[in-house]
């Protein structure tokens, strides 16, 4: 899969796809490029250092619709067959979600269906929660609603702010998206070389 990521800042989770992308064995996917709604996203001059693509442009000015349909000629442009949102802060309009429908992947820092939208882990820890952690999900026209891939369990720690939660956070979503993005193009493709052989073991 030709796979490109939409970031709005910082682009941790951009970087962790791109990292184990390049140290896994056989990654079905490859990064082709990184794109923002913000040209000054630090996370855009990381990739461009690694040598990936990037786009940036404001979205200011611009209608959701108007702007999406910039993005995504870059996304042609490039080949990309699949999106990742990685810290992408703007919705997205229904056109490009329909057309990108179970191609377009987000992660979300929370076990969901808990917590959806912004200030999630001042919302845990509000609620006294225990356990938290976070989610791939496939994007729908719903904000954080689709269809669940995988989710990492973190456990809350007494004394816990919302930036220490998130921080930890943080570290399961490094390892559970490039794990969970990769098992979606591995489910289909892998079963096929076992089915083989049994094929071949057959009189
Ligand atoms: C992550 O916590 C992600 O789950 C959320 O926004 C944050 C983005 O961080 N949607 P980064 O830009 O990937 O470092």
């Amino acid at each position: 899969a030709r796979l490109g990521v939409l970031i709005s800042g910082r682009g941790s989770n951009m970087a962790a796809l791109l990292h184990a992308s390049r140290l896994m064995a056989d990654c079905p996917y490859e990064i082709v490029l990184v794109a923002a709604n913000d040209p000054q996203a630090p996370g855009l001059a990381m990739a461009a250092a690694e040598g990936i693509a990037t786009f940036g442009q404001s979205h200011q000015g611009l209608g959701r619709a108007a702007f999406d349909a910039i993005i995504e000629a870059e996304l042609h442009r490039h080949g990309v067959t699949h999106v990742a949102l990685a810290g992408y802060m703007r919705l997205l309009s229904p056109g490009f979600v329909e057309r990108w429908a179970g191609r377009c992947f987000n992660i979300h820092p929370s076990l969901l269906p808990a917590h959806k939208g912004l200030h999630v882990h001042e919302a845990v820890l509000a609620a006294g929660e225990t356990m938290s952690g976070c989610t791939v999900h496939l994007v729908t026209a719903e904000l954080d609603g689709g269809p669940i891939l995988g989710q990492a369990r973190v456990a809350v720690l007494p004394g816990d702010t919302p930036e220490s939660l998130a921080a930890r956070i943080l570290i399961a979503e490094h390892q559970l998206y490039p794990r969970v993005i990769a098992n979606q193009f591995r489910s289909v493709s892998e079963p096929l070389p076992r089915l083989r052989a049994l094929a071949l073991a057959l009189p």
